[in-house]
């Protein structure tokens, strides 16, 4: 059966890097990494919270150097997705991360930039990239590389999100960073309700008015808020794998997904950090069939979902769907 059409829209590209990329682009670049090979490294994919997820998320990051690494990871990620069936995938990446570590974010964009643009030919996928702010770091280095991006706003960037540690980072913390992204036309989203309660869902919207909260799993906690939710019709981008791999909820079984549907919320399902979770969209979609005891109708309605919650115009989401 060929995968049911969808879109991808909660996809960190730095969460693609596949072990064996890994090490290839560690060998060209000189780059020691404390494995033998990609088999342990895979088998320290055992995660115990988001922090020691992200641990290791930015120590392998380092292996991508050029802007070629760029392309290749992203490319890689376009071939795999369009397998799968996605037809359009708003791509996160994590400039600080990279310039933080000497990368300029030329190599960063550039490199990205020329395996998206090639996607609509080469895989049938269409694409945007969204830049997200490390919400651990303090908003001036936000503002900074905000700054520093501004020359790709609209051409190679069409928005924001804010991810890495949620708890103790609060949306408020950002709250200038995301005014002047709004002002500069650009689309808001962010992380809120994966470790942290539903207040930082809450403050997601009031305080940064964002468009579409990433997770929000932990919005289900909280019947008011659910209720608005449904009524404004903010999309969720849920990840199943990640929330368990992550410890956010014990097992597939367990997860909330059901309910958030039940509830009437626009729940959408993706991948998050493939490379590290488990598996991409559609093995997220089989899982949670299986898992949850899905019908055939309840995955059309997450896949129609996805068109709606993306940042495509009516009549491209009408034409991708
Ligand atoms: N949560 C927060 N930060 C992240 C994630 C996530 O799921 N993936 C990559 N960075
Ligand atoms: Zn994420």
């Amino acid at each position: 059966m060929s995968p049911i059409p969808k879109a991808e829209l909660h996809l960190h590209i730095e969460g693609t890097l596949e072990p064996e990329l890994a090490f290839e682009l560690a060998h060209r670049n000189g780059v020691d990494l404390p494995y033998a090979d990609p088999e342990q490294l895979r088998s320290a994919y055992a995660f115990s919270d988001l922090q020691s997820f992200l641990d290791l998320y930015y120590q392998l990051m380092d292996v991508l150097r050029t802007e070629d690494d760029f392309t290749a990871l992203a490319e890689a990620y376009l071939a795999r997705a369009a397998r799968e069936g996605v037809r359009h995938a708003e791509i996160f990446f994590d400039p600080q991360a990279h310039t933080s570590r000497g990368v300029e974010l030329d190599a960063v964009v550039r490199g990205l930039r020329r395996a998206l643009d090639a996607a609509p030919e080469r895989h049938g996928i269409s694409t945007k990239l969204i830049m997200c702010f490390l919400r651990d770091l303090p908003q001036e280095s936000a503002l900074a590389t905000f700054e520093a991006c501004r020359p790709y706003f609209g051409v190679a960037i069409a928005g924001v999100g804010l991810d890495s540690a949620e708890v103790g980072n609060p949306a408020s913390k950002f709250a200038d960073v995301y005014r002047l992204a709004r002002e500069a036309g650009l689309r808001l989203v962010a992380h809120a309700g994966e470790e942290g309660g539903p207040e930082y869902v809450r403050e997601a919207l009031d305080v940064l008015g964002v468009e579409r909260i990433d997770h929000g799993i932990r919005a289900i906690e909280d019947p008011e808020l659910v209720e608005r939710l449904v009524r404004e019709r903010i999309p969720l981008t849920v990840c199943p794998f990640s929330n368990v791999r992550l410890r956010c909820v014990d097992t597939l079984a367990d997860h909330p997904l059901p309910a958030m549907l039940a509830a009437g919320l626009l729940v959408t399902v993706n991948s998050d950090d493939p490379a590290y979770f488990g598996g991409y969209v559609d093995e997220n979609f089989a899982g949670i069939r299986e898992a949850l005891d899905l019908t055939d109708s309840q995955l059309r309605v997450l896949a129609r979902n996805s068109f709606e919650a993306s940042f495509l115009e009516d009549d491209e989401e009408r034409r991708k769907a």
